[in-house]
C-alpha cells in the first residue's frame, strides 16, 4: 500500500490531485469514481504528440496495455482484462478509470511518442475510501462503578487506508491511561474488496458522575467529513453505600397503632430485598422495603434495624421505637355504699411512659382535684369520674358514692306567708330519703326533691294559738326531731285584752286554710257554741298527741270558756 509522504501536502478535494512524491507523481483517487489520471501533468501539447498509450503496471516486471491515440485518431481501447470497459482517454490525453477500486492502486504510465523523443511518464494511484459506516456494538448497557469493563465496540467499515477511531466521553476524547480507560484497536482488510474495517473496544471504569454521561466515537478520515457514532447512554450500576431505617409516625406510637418500618437504601439498581431486625428476630421482606406491624402494643417497643439480604453486612443503625400506653385502674369502682362519718380512700393508679393528665368530674361538673373524704357527708353521693389523656390515648373510670345514715334535722324555721298563713319549713338529710312528719295537722306546701342526701318540706298552718311544733324525720339508720315555738296569729290580734300569764304551751289549735279575722270569728262563734253547750264533746285537737291528758282538755276548756265570755262583753 502507498502512501502519501508526510511531507507532502496535499490538499485533498473531492476530485483527484496531484502530488510529487520523489519524482513518482500519485494520484489519489475515491473508491467507486472515476480516477482522472494526468498525462505528464497535463504538459503534452496535441500538435508533438504523435501517438499516446497508457499501460499499466502488472506486476513481476510485466505491464498491461490499455489504450492508444494516434494523432488525428481515435482512442483505441487495447485493454483485454478488466480494464477494458472502465478505462477512457480525457481530451488531455488523461486516464479516465471508472469504478475505482483498491485493486487499481498501481503504477499507470503514459507513453508519448514524438517525432524527437519518447517520454514515459509513471503515475501512482492511491484510492481512499472513508468508512462507510460508524457503530458501537456490543456496548454495555450497565456498569458498575469502580469496575473496569467493556462498554463497547467502536467499527468504521470499509476504509483505506484504516480508519482511525477516537473514543468520546461527552464529545471530548478518552485516552488510554492503563488504569480507568484501556482502548484496544484491530484491523480486519477484506479479502476481497481490500477494505479495512476498524474496530475499537473500550474498556471503561465507571465513576457515579457517569450516569448521565453520552459516550460516542468518531473518526475523521483522510478523507470525506468527521463520523461519528450514534451516542451510548449506561446505566451505571453501584452497590448499597447508604441504608437508613425509617419508622412511621415514630414520635407518637401509641398501642393499637400499625407501626410501619421502611429500609431505604441506596445504589443502582436499589436493593429490593431486606431484613428487617425485630428487636433481635430476623424478618425476610422480598420485592419491598417496608414491613408493617399492626396493632402494636407495649411490647413492641424496642430496637429495630435492618439490612441487606445480598449484603447482610450493610446494615442500617439502630432505631429506638417507644409505643406509648396508658393503663388506669381507680379504686374505689361500680356502686360503692358508705355511712356518713367513714373515711373513703380513692386511689387512682397510672400505669403510662409518660405523665398523662388527669380530669375529675362529679355528676358531670368539673372538680379542682382528685376527691378526698375523710368524713364522707350526705353531699358526697354522686357519680365519680375521672379521665386520663395522653396524647391520643384516654382512659375513663367511674365509681357512684352513695352516703348513708342517719337523717340530722338542719333547719326548723316558721315564717308568715303574706296571706297571713305561717309557713313551716323542715330541712334536713339523711340517706335514704328521711320521712318527714310534723306534730301538728297542717297543709303540704312544698316537699323538694331528694338531693344530695337532702330533703325540705313545708306546710302551712293557721295556729290559734302558741304553740310548739315539731318536725321528725327518720330512715333505717334513725331519727331526728326539732320543736320550734309558733305564735298565734290570733293571740297577736287580742294581746291587749287578756293576761298574757295565762298562755301556755298546751294552748291547743285550729288549723284551717281560712285566714285572719274570719278564723277568729268562726272560732268565737265556736267557742260560744261550746259555752252555750257547756259539753265537753266541743274540745278541738290537732296534730299533737291523741294520748294528751284529761288534764291538759280541762285546761283548753276553761280557756276557751274564758275566751269566750271575753268575746261576749
Ligand atoms: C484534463 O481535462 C479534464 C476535462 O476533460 C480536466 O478536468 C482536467 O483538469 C484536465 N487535466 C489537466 C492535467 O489539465
Ligand atoms: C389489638 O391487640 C389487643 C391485644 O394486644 C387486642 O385486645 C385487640 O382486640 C386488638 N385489636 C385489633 C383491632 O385487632
Ligand atoms: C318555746 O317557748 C317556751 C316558753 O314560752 C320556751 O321555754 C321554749 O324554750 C321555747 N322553745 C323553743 C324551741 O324556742
Ligand atoms: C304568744 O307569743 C308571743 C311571743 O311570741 C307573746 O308576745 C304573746 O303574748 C303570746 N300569746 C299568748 C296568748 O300566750
Ligand atoms: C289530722 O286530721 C285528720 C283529718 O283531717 C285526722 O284524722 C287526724 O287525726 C289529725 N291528726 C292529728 C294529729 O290531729
Amino acid at each position: 500500500m502507498h502512501l502519501l509522504s508526510t511531507s507532502c501536502v496535499c490538499a485533498l478535494l473531492l476530485t483527484a490531485l496531484l502530488c510529487q512524491v520523489a519524482g513518482l507523481e500519485t494520484v489519489v483517487g475515491l473508491y467507486g469514481e472515476t480516477v482522472e489520471i494526468p498525462c505528464n501533468s497535463g504538459a503534452v501539447k496535441a500538435e508533438d504528440a504523435g501517438i499516446i498509450k497508457w499501460k499499466y503496471d502488472k506486476g513481476d516486471g510485466l505491464s498491461g496495455d490499455l489504450l492508444v491515440k494516434r494523432k488525428d485518431q481515435d482512442v483505441v481501447i487495447s485493454a483485454t482484462d478488466e480494464y477494458k470497459s472502465r478505462v477512457s482517454m480525457a481530451a488531455n490525453f488523461s486516464l479516465l478509470l471508472s469504478a475505482a477500486k483498491l485493486t487499481d492502486q498501481r503504477t499507470f504510465t503514459c507513453m508519448v511518442v514524438s517525432q524527437l523523443d519518447i517520454i514515459e511518464n509513471p503515475v501512482n494511484v492511491v484510492i481512499y475510501k472513508s468508512p462507510s459506516d460508524l457503530e458501537i456494538s456490543d456496548s454495555a448497557t450497565e456498569l458498575e462503578i469502580g469496575k473496569l469493563a467493556k462498554l463497547g465496540t467502536c467499527v468504521a467499515k470499509d476504509a483505506n487506508p484504516a480508519a482511525n477511531i477516537t473514543w468520546l466521553k461527552n464529545n471530548k476524547p478518552l485516552v488510554a491511561d492503563g488504569q480507568g480507560i484501556s482502548i484496544q484497536s484491530s484491523v480486519l482488510v477484506d479479502p476481497v474488496t481490500k477494505l479495512s474495517t476498524t474496530k475499537s473496544t473500550l474498556e471503561y471504569s465507571a465513576e457515579k458522575e457517569d450516569a448521565h454521561a453520552q459516550f460516542t466515537c468518531s473518526t475523521q478520515h483522510t478523507v470525506g467529513a468527521e463520523l461519528v457514532s450514534p451516542p451510548l447512554t449506561l446505566t451505571i450500576t453501584y452497590s448499597t453505600e447508604n441504608i437508613v431505617l425509617e419508622v412511621s409516625a415514630q414520635d407518637s406510637l401509641v398501642e393499637g397503632d400499625n407501626l410501619t418500618l421502611q429500609c431505604v437504601a441506596d445504589g443502582n439498581p436499589s436493593p429490593t430485598s431486606f431484613y428487617f431486625h425485630l428487636k433481635g428476630e430476623l424478618m425476610k421482606v422480598e420485592n419491598g422495603d417496608t414491613y408493617t406491624i399492626k396493632n402494636i402494643s407495649r411490647d413492641t417497643s424496642g430496637e429495630y434495624k435492618c439490612s441487606l439480604i445480598d449484603n447482610p453486612s450493610m446494615e442500617s443503625s439502630k432505631k429506638d421505637v417507644t409505643v406509648n400506653y396508658l393503663d388506669i385502674n381507680l379504686s374505689p369502682s361500680g356502686n360503692i355504699v358508705k355511712r356518713a362519718g367513714d373515711a373513703l380512700d380513692v386511689t387512682l393508679n397510672i400505669t403510662s411512659p409518660e405523665t398523662p393528665k388527669v380530669s375529675w368530674t362529679k355528676d358531670g361538673k368539673k372538680l379542682d382535684k382528685q376527691p378526698e373524704f375523710t368524713k364522707l357527708v350526705f353531699m358526697d353521693s354522686g357519680s365519680y369520674e375521672c379521665e386520663v389523656t395522653l396524647g391520643p390515648l384516654n382512659r375513663k373510670s367511674s365509681f357512684m358514692l352513695v352516703v348513708e345514715g342517719a337523717p340530722v334535722i338542719q333547719k326548723l324555721s316558721t315564717e308568715l306567708s303574706k296571706d297571713g298563713q305561717q309557713v313551716l319549713t323542715c330541712q334536713a338529710e339523711g340517706s335514704p330519703k328521711p320521712t318527714v312528719s310534723w306534730s301538728i295537722n297542717g297543709t303540704l306546701l312544698d316537699e323538694t326533691p331528694f338531693e344530695n342526701g337532702k330533703i325540705t318540706h313545708s306546710i302551712t298552718v293557721v295556729p290559734s294559738a302558741n304553740l310548739t311544733v315539731s318536725c321528725t324525720v327518720s330512715n333505717e339508720f334513725g331519727v331526728d326531731t326539732q320543736a320550734i315555738n309558733v305564735s298565734s296569729l290570733y293571740e297577736e290580734v287580742r294581746m291587749d285584752k287578756r293576761d298574757p300569764s295565762d298562755d301556755g304551751d298546751q294552748t291547743k289549735v285550729v288549723v284551717g286554710v281560712v285566714v285572719g279575722l274570719l278564723v277568729a270569728t268562726l272560732v268565737l262563734g265556736l267557742a260560744y257554741w261550746v259555752y252555750m253547750k257547756k259539753s265537753k264533746q266541743g274540745s278541738w285537737k290537732t296534730g299533737e298527741k291523741e294520748n294528751g291528758s284529761s288534764e291538759e282538755e280541762k285546761k283548753l276548756e276553761e280557756k276557751v270558756e274564758e275566751n269566750s265570755q271575753k268575746a261576749e262583753v
